[in-house]
C-alpha cells in the first residue's frame, strides 16, 4: 500500500480484506509483544487488563470509527483532513498534532528495533544461555555504541523499504507472518503457563485485584490502547483516505479491534506467567519496564529444549511486527512532509533521517553514554514514550473529538458510516464522542503530567 499511486492518484486498499490487514499490520507491532506486558506487569495485573479492555471497546471504538470516517470522508491524511474543514490556526495546530506524533515514536521505535535484532543475532549465533543470564541486558543496553549500531541497522532496513517503495511486498510478507506469529505465540504462551510456579502469574494477569489500581493505571492503559491500536497519530486518517465506500467501518473496528487485542493478551500469557516461574516467588521483575520481554523470555527460551530455535524463530517474527510497524510510522510521516512541504521523496526522507538520528540517537544511548539527558527524571527513551503516549494522543484524541461535535457534526459523520451498512452503535457512539470522551481525556492528560510533575 503506499499513499500515491503510479498515476499521482490516491491509491486504494485491494479490498476490505485487504484494508483489515493493512490495519491490522499496523496495529501489531512493539506495542503488543514488547509494550503491553510490560505495561500490565508493572501496572496492576488483571486490573490493568480489564481497564484496557474497557477503554478498548468504548474509547477505542469511538476513535477509530472517527479518524477512519474523517479520512474517507475528505480523502486526506490528518493535516489537509483537518483543513479541509477550517483554515483558522486551531484547525492548522490540530492537524499538525496527529501528524508529529509518528514522526517522534519512529525513532525510539527503531531503537527498540534495534535491541530485537541483536537479540536474533545471537540466537543465530547459538548463545542461548548466555542472553538468559542475569544482567545481561541491563549491560547490552549501557553500552552505547553497540546499541546504536543496531539501532542505525534497524533504521537502515526500515528507509530501504520506504526508498524503494516496496510496500506492496511487505503487505504480502505481513500476510504470512502475522499466522505464523500467532500459532508461535500460542505455543509459547502454553509452554509458559505450564511452568511450575508460573500460575501465580496467570492469576495476576488474568483476574483484576483492586488493591492493584492506581490511577497510573488508567493513564497507562489509556496511552496503550492508542499505541496499540495506532489512534491518535494520524494513521488512520490516512488509511481512511484509502478506503472505498463500501467498507462496513464498524465490523472492520471491531475485527482490528479484536485481532490486537487477541495478540497483546497472547504476549502478556508469554511473559507475565514466565516472571513468576523463574523468579522464585519473588517476582520484583514485574516492575522491569521496558526491559521485560528482553530479560524474561530469554529465561523461557533456555529452559526449553528446543530454545535456540524458539528463540530464533520469535526474535524474526518480532522483527517483522516491528519493521511492517516501523515503515507505517516512517511512510506517513514521509507523505506528511511531501503533502505540505510538497518536497521531493528523496527530500523528505532526510529530513525524516536527522529526526530519526537526533532522537533515535539519544534513545538508543539515553542508558549508558548520554544517561545524564534525563527529561523529568526520565530517559530519553522512557520520555519520548511518555510525552508521545501520555501527553500528545489524548491532547490529538480531543482534538479529533471537538472538531466532529464543533465543526463536522454528528449527521456528517453518522451518513459517511452509514454509506455502506447501518451504523448499529449510533447511540453509543454518540454518547461517548460528546460526553465521556472530552472529559476522559482531559482527566488523563492532567493526571499524566501531575504524576511527572509530582
Ligand atoms: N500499533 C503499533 C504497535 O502496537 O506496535 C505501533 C504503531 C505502528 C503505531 C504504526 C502507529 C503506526 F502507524
Amino acid at each position: 500500500m503506499s499513499n500515491k499511486g503510479q498515476s499521482g492518484k490516491r491509491a486504494s486498499f485491494s479490498g476490505k480484506i485487504g484494508y483489515v490487514l493493512a490495519v491490522a499490520g499496523s496495529a501489531v507491532g512493539l506495542g503488543n509483544i514488547w509494550r503491553f506486558p510490560y505495561l500490565a506487569a508493572k501496572y496492576g495485573g488483571g486490573i490493568f487488563l480489564l481497564v484496557y479492555l474497557i477503554l478498548t471497546v468504548t474509547f477505542g471504538y469511538v476513535l477509530i470509527m472517527s479518524e477512519t470516517a474523517l479520512g474517507r470522508m475528505t480523502r486526506k491524511s490528518p493535516v489537509g483532513a483537518y483543513q479541509t474543514f477550517g483554515k483558522t490556526k486551531s484547525f492548522k495546530i490540530g492537524g499538525w498534532l496527529n501528524a508529529v506524533i509518528p514522526m517522534l515514536i519512529v525513532p525510539y521505535y527503531s531503537s527498540i528495533g534495534g535491541w530485537v535484532i541483536k537479540y536474533l543475532v545471537e540466537y543465530l549465533k547459538g548463545n542461548v544461555q548466555t542472553v538468559a543470564q542475569d544482567g545481561y541486558f541491563t549491560e547490552f543496553i549501557s553500552d552505547s555504541f553497540q546499541v546504536e549500531a543496531w539501532f542505525i541497522v534497524f533504521a537502515v532496513l526500515v528507509f530501504c523499504v520506504i526508498l524503494a517503495g516496496v510496500e506492496n511486498g511487505v503487505e504480502r510478507v505481513s500476510k504470512i507472518m502475522m499466522p505464523i506469529l500467532v500459532i508461535l505465540a500460542v505455543i509459547v504462551a502454553i509452554y509458559s503457563v505450564t511452568r511450575p510456579g508460573a500460575i501465580e502469574g496467570v492469576k495476576y494477569f488474568l483476574i483484576p485485584n483492586p488493591k492493584h489500581f492506581s490511577a497510573m493505571t488508567v493513564v497507562a492503559a489509556m496511552g496503550q490502547m492508542f499505541y496499540s491500536l495506532s489512534i491518535a497519530m494520524g494513521i488512520l486518517y490516512t488509511y481512511g483516505s484509502y478506503i472505498g465506500k463500501d467498507v462496513d467501518l464498524e465490523k472492520s473496528t471491531t475485527q482490528v479491534e479484536i485481532f490486537d487485542t487477541a495478540i497483546a493478551m497472547l504476549a502478556g500469557l508469554m511473559i507475565i506467567p514466565a516472571v513468576f516461574a523463574f523468579s522464585g516467588g519473588n517476582p520484583d521483575e514485574l516492575q522491569a519496564g521496558p526491559s521485560l520481554m528482553f530479560i524474561t523470555l530469554p529465561k523461557v527460551f533456555a529452559s526449553m529444549g528446543v530454545g535456540r530455535i524458539a528463540g530464533i524463530l520469535f526474535f524474526v517474527l518480532v522483527l517483522l511486527a516491528a519493521a511492517t510497524s516501523a515503515i507505517s510510522l516512517l511512510e506517513t510521516s514521509v507523505s506528511t512532509f511531501q503533502d505540505e512541504l510538497h518536497w521531493s521523496r528523496p527530500r523528505c526522507c532526510i529530513l525524516m533521517a536527522v529526526v530519526m538520528i537526533v532522537i533515535g540517537t539519544l534513545s538508543s544511548m539515553g542508558y549508558g553514554a548520554l544517561d545524564f539527558i534525563q527529561f523529568f527524571g526520565m530517559a530519553s527513551l522512557d520520555f519520548f514514550d511518555f510525552l508521545t503516549n501520555s501527553v500528545m494522543m489524548p491532547l490529538a484524541a480531543l482534538a479529533t473529538c471537538f472538531l466532529i461535535i464543533r465543526t463536522v457534526g454528528f449527521d456528517k459523520i453518522a451518513r459517511e458510516i452509514e454509506q455502506s451498512s447501518a451504523f448499529k452503535r449510533k447511540k453509543l457512539y454518540m454518547f461517548f464522542l460528546k460526553y465521556l470522551a472530552p472529559v476522559f481525556l482531559v482527566i488523563i492528560l492532567l493526571s499524566s503530567i501531575a504524576n511527572v510533575l509530582g
